[in-house]
Order: structure tokens, then sequence, then C-alpha cells
């Protein structure tokens, strides 16, 4: 499938529903490349840093070739790069690539070199993120647009997102429902205020100075806050074995403030963390997934402890884990999206936080649920937790890519 959805320096998430370059699905796919090609995998990366804006952004996705296949095209967010971009970008995960495949290369001479060139742009990004995200300096980062923290439609976001107005957009007509059934997709409301806010961003010209304080949506959400600082910790470790010591500095500091900062989301009622909505300063009260994933980061060890039994509390009621929203939760909704269902990337990024923490056997019981997964329904976008039905789109890149992984062992081995 790897080969399959490869472009050349690039690879498409999955054929027809996304026929582009995808930020984080991209740092995905390279680890994946990287047990058969460790060439084409430096390449993938590299080829999404070429496209990172002057700001220090890097995009969520990049268009590379023409394909009216998908919605919104580059007409829509018209942000006027050399080669066409999205305006909004993605959760950091390439500091946290670029460690992984240095672990397993196999010619630490080649991989130091393509690092090396890599630590500046991947510095740049995330020095871009405290500075355009967390403007007023809280330690975490918000993201403003609901696509940004890559769980497009997750109930993390309703409350906040109903602020978002709809009047004044161009019409239009969605793609990704004739490429899957739209009943596993977001709304037809949910579509207008995701356009409503690329439209106010684009009224902005793009100036990330400026979009934060104008957006009416300020998330911060403890998943991608805690990619963020995982990938600060492993970009200094890379960037201290090269012997850039102030990179290396820089990015434990933000690691370590972060996970300070982190530690305000925790609920002990739901025994994870929560988003925070910036714009009313509440934490929404939402068992997401969002709150799981926050296990990539160096947290305190009972707070593992303590996330480590909320899965093992879904994995009583869900055939497979982990769910993207809690079944506790009326709202939970097994098929749709973000909503319930699982995704074996996040599943990826979970268990391997958990082994780091200590909590293997949680671990292990994620990648084999996994794994059935993949026997079960095959390598699809998203699964439904209580009978395990392919969702989305097939043959998907960043479930193979992951795979691959499990089979390896990594994070923990599977049987
Ligand atoms: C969807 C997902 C996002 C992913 C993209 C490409 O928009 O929500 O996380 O990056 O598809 O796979």
């Amino acid at each position: 499938m790897l080969k399959e959805n490869d472009r050349g320096t690039y690879t498409v998430p999955t054929k027809g529903l996304y026929p582009f370059q995808w930020n984080w699905d991209s740092c995905f796919t390279a680890i994946g490349q990287a047990h058969f090609d460790q060439n084409r995998a430096w390449t993938e990366i590299e080829t999404l840093f070429a496209h990172q804006w002057p700001d220090g952004m890097v995009p969520h996705i990049v268009f590379h070739v023409y394909d009216d296949g998908y919605f919104p095209g580059p007409d829509v967010w018209r942000t006027n790069r050399p080669v066409k971009t999205s305006g909004i970008t993605q959760p950091p995960i390439a500091g946290f690539a670029l460690r992984r495949l240095y672990e397993m290369s196999t010619d630490k001479q080649m991989a130091a070199t393509r690092i090396k060139a890599l630590l500046g742009p991947i510095h740049r990004w995330h020095q871009w993120f405290y500075a355009c995200r967390d403007p007023h300096a809280q330690g975490l980062v918000a993201i403003i647009h609901p696509w940004e923290a890559g769980r497009d439609n997750s109930i993390d976001w309703d409350e906040a997102f109903a602020r978002v107005p709809t009047d004044g957009i161009d019409p239009y007509v969605r793609r990704d429902t004739q490429h899957a059934d739209p009943a596993h997709r977001p709304t037809k409301e949910q579509y207008d205020r995701y356009l409503w806010l690329v439209q106010h961003f684009r009224d902005l010209d793009w100036d990330n100075t400026r979009l934060h304080d104008a957006s009416p949506f300020q998330v911060v959400d403890p998943g991608f806050n805690a990619i963020l600082i995982r990938s600060c910790a492993d970009l200094a470790e890379m960037a201290q074995l090269l012997g850039e010591t102030e990179i290396a500095e820089q990015n434990r500091i933000w690691a370590r403030t972060g996970a300070q900062a982190l530690e305000a989301l925790w609920s002990d009622p739901h025994g994870q963390y929560l988003c925070l909505d910036r714009v009313t300063g509440r934490l929404i009260d939402s068992a997401s997934i969002g709150g799981i994933m926050a296990v990539i980061a160096d947290i305190p060890p009972a707070r593992a402890a303590a996330i480590a039994r909320t899965i093992e509390r879904e994995a009583e009621r869900a055939r497979f884990v982990v769910p993207s929203h809690s079944l506790d939760d009326p709202r939970f909704d097994s098929k749709r999206y973000w909503r319930g269902p699982v995704w074996l990337v996040v599943n990826y990024l979970i268990a391997t936080g958990l082994k780091s923490a200590g909590e293997v056997r949680t671990a292990e019981k994620i990648v084999r649920s996994s794994l059935d997964l993949i026997a079960l329904s095959g390598f699809a976008e998203y699964y439904d937790p209580l009978d395990g039905e392919p969702l989305g789109g097939r043959t998907f890149t960043w479930t193979a890519a992951v795979v691959l992984e499990f089979l390896a062992g990594h994070p923990v081995g599977a049987r």
C-alpha cells in the first residue's frame, strides 16, 4: 500500500479521497517506509519541509498536482504559495519521526546528514507555534481550525465551534461524501463552519501574526500539545547529538514548560486530560482521544497509570480499542469519523507513550486490537470500535505504515 500510494517524492493518504500530501500522514508514512527504504523515508519528510512557509509554518496539505476530486482545493485556500498549499497546520509529529527514523537507520552517517538539514526547519516550525499559536506565552498552543488537530469533527469542538458563524460563505460542493458514506463523515453544518473559518483567515491574508487572536475558535488540545512537546524533546536529543546546542537547549525549554502547563488540563473524574476553550477560559467536558494521546509526552507516571485504567475501562465495553470518544458519553457515535471510531495511528501514539511510561499490558492490548482490526477488516481509514467495520477510505497509507511498526514489535510485541 505504501508503494501503491507513493507519488515519487511524497505519498498520498489514499487514492481518490485524499490525492495530495498531508502533513502528519507523511511523517507516519516515513516511519513505515523506513522499514524497507530508508532513503525514500527521508525524502518524504524533506518534501514536506520544502513547502514550509517563510514564517515557519508547515501547511497541512501540499497540493502538488491538480486534482478536482478534493474539496476545498487551492482555489478556495488562495494562499499564494509557489506550489499551492492550505493555510493551516497539523499536529507537529516531525520531530518524533526524525528520532524514530534515526533509531531505525542502518546507515547512521546518512541519517546524520539528512537530520542535519532538517533540524533548522523543524526548529523554525516549533518556534512558529510558540510565537503564533501561543502569543500570550501560556506555554500551550491553540488550534484555530478543527482540521489543524487532525481530528476534524471531534465532539471536543462542538461547543466552541457553535460560536463560528456560517453567514457569507461561498456556495460549495463537497467531494468527501462522493468517496465515502455521508453518515460516516462530518455534517453539512460543520462543513459550513470549516469554510467560514477558511474564508475569515483568507480575508486576513493568512497573516499568522493576526490569525490566533482574530479567530472565534481557539482550542488548546492536550493531544496536539503533547505531540509538540514530544517532538521538541526528540528534536532536542537529535540536535544535541549533532552538536547543535542552541536548538537543543531551546527545544528542551519548550518541552519542559509545555509539560508543566499541560497539568492544568488534567481531569480526575475523567481520568484523562481535557481540551481548554481559550476564548472562554474553561475546560471542555468531552472525554475524547485527545486527552488520552497526551501520554505521548513525558507526563507524570500517575497520570499515565490513570490513562491506562481509563483505556481498560473502555475496553470492557468496546470490542476494539481505543475509541476516539468515550462510550460513556451519549454523543459517542461508533461510525462517524472522529466521534467514536478507532484510528490506528492514534493507537500507535498511545501505545508508544504507554510503553515508555511502563504501562506495557495496556500498550499490548492496543497493539493486539489494532492487528485484529487489520485481520478482520483490512487497511481502512478508521474502524467501528463495536463491530470492527472498516470505514472511510481503503488501502490507507498511514494505517499500513503503523502496522509495519507493530509487526516489527514496536512499541511492543503484539502476541
Ligand atoms: C482527515 C483526517 C486527518 C488526516 C487526513 C488525511 O482529514 O482527519 O487527520 O490527516 O484525513 O489522511
